[in-house]
């Protein structure tokens, strides 16, 4: 077997874990008209990376981003808009702008009634389907898309739908009737709720007083809605941990209903950003992509002191992927639900556990492969078989075996970091392997074996990186 064939045989067994089965991933699932906040940032990168691990496994991954794309602010951010919209403004910096026209129609709403009331008629006529009102509420979300596109671009992210909540606004009416007829939910103060106190969990509202729906009403129609039409094996869902209660009480709902698909909720919390960490911080929103930016600019210095020949174009595209890189292991080589502080020396570090640092140990590996190449053009490692003889080559070489288990487990337990942490073991079983045991010098036949070892170590880093969404560049 060659070392191509060899990863392929170690990876082929788990594809069968997956077989093919649907499993929908909502992640992002930012807000129409707002901007994104780290927490969407986080869901961003943690479920992108559960998606690629799920996808390696084998499944029919279905990556949903669920936008919030309904409800009563679309009243007050279309009367706004037509009041005092910045056309300038929504060019440049449209999510900024419409947020400002929600916030500023907010506060005219609070004081004057004959605002709030002319909101209310813009969002009934939204309702009922108005043209030039959905026309308008089309167009917020174009321009909020187009913004987040952008983004999602930067971190290689994609999605195979785009449902946000106004997709389901037929079926609410619907999963009221069904939640009647099991009777499982009762009038209170005019509104409509679920108790679920027997189960420890507060009430669920799930029809207001006013008649309108809300999340939970929304999240169980979309429970419906994709079990009927994907027959998931598992909806896996990407927030933050402030959500946990809504979606306790809507699973113990959907439950209630009957309906069997495994739910799960991925949280995590929010990561603490010093105050002076980023520049680039207003209040209490970063804006995302100044800190991409900022993540490449400084990726850009390390590139430079690292490879100060390597041609300027060059330096610019490797400290692409190395500050995004960066981004992004930052967010996913942490215990998700432990509180983390982002520091830019943690996430740059070049002898930490960062992205920098594993890309590095790649390139590295790469170059030892070519210098064997170039010295000896006229042998091929793969006809000399793998012998393990040094403690330190064993460890490697059975740390390399585990990488199929690593992604099994990595998935299971929608954890990323189990990855992360492999991926670490593993650059440093490679470490303490190659200042421990003769390479290039050693005779024909033990080299041959250890420059597949390394290949397969770098053939490894590489799949591993690429299932959390990060690039390898060949130098650094
Ligand atoms: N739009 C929500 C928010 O920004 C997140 C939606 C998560 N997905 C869901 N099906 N509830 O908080």
């Amino acid at each position: 077997m060659n070392s191509s064939e060899t990863v392929a045989w170690l990876w082929a067994t788990r594809l069968f874990i997956g077989n093919g089965k649907p499993v929908i991933i909502d992640y992002s699932s930012p807000n129409v008209a707002k901007p994104m906040h780290i927490g969407h940032i986080r869901s961003t990168v943690i479920g992108n990376a559960i998606d690629r691990l799920y996808r390696a496994l084998g499944y029919n991954v279905i990556a949903d981003n669920h936008l919030g794309d309904w409800g009563t602010q679309f009243g007050l951010i279309i009367l706004g808009y037509r009041e005092f919209a910045d056309q300038e403004a929504l060019k440049t910096a449209p999510v900024e702008e419409l947020e400002r026209i929600y916030v500023e129609s907010y506060n005219r709403s609070k004081d004057d009634d004959t605002w709030r009331d002319r909101a209310k008629a813009e969002l009934v006529k939204l309702q009922k389907g108005d043209p030039e009102n959905r026309k308008l509420w089309s167009t917020f979300i174009e321009l909020t898309l187009g913004e987040f596109n952008r983004i999602y671009k930067r971190l290689d992210v994609s999605f195979d739908l785009y449902r946000g909540e106004s997709f389901y606004n037929d079926d609410l009416a619907k999963v009221i009737e069904q939640l009647e007829e099991k009777k499982l939910c009762g009038e209170s103060d005019g509104a409509l709720i679920c108790n679920l106190e027997d189960d420890g969990l507060a009430v669920a509202i799930v029809r207001k007083s006013d008649g309108g729906y809300n999340y939970t009403t929304t999240d169980i129609a979309t429970v419906i809605s994709r079990t009927e039409e994907f027959q998931p094996s598992e909806i896996i869902y990407v927030t933050d941990e402030r959500q946990q209660l809504h979606f306790k009480q809507f699973f113990h709902i959907c439950k209630q209903l009957g309906i069997e698909t495994k739910l799960t909720h991925v949280w995590f919390g929010l990561m603490r950003l010093p105050e002076a960490t980023f520049s680039t911080r207003e209040g209490n929103v970063i804006k995302l992509e100044a800190l991409l930016d900022e993540a490449e600019a400084r990726a850009l210095d390390v590139v430079k002191a690292s490879s100060p020949d390597m041609d300027e174009a060059q330096q610019k595209e490797v400290a692409r992927a190395v500050g995004i890189g960066a981004i992004k292991y930052t967010d996913l080589s942490q215990n998700p639900q432990s509180l983390v502080t982002f520091t830019w020396e943690k996430a740059l570090a070049m002898d930490g556990n960062s992205a920098p640092y594993l890309q590095y140990a790649y390139a590295r590996i790469a170059s030892v492969r070519d210098k064997y190449a170039e010295k000896f053009p006229e042998t091929n490692p793969d006809d000399f078989p793998i012998i393990l003889t040094e403690e330190q080559e064993r460890r490697l070489a059975l740390k390399l075996t585990r990488f199929p288990a690593a992604v099994a487990t990595a998935a299971r337990l929608h954890r990323p970091s189990v990855m992360a942490d492999y991926l670490y073991d593993l650059s440093q079983a490679y470490s303490s392997f190659y200042q421990n045991v003769p390479f290039l010098r050693a005779d024909e036949g033990p080299r041959e074996s250890r420059i597949r070892l390394c290949t397969l170590t770098a053939a490894i880093l590489k799949k591993g990186l690429s299932l959390l969404g990060i690039e390898t560049p060949e130098r650094i």
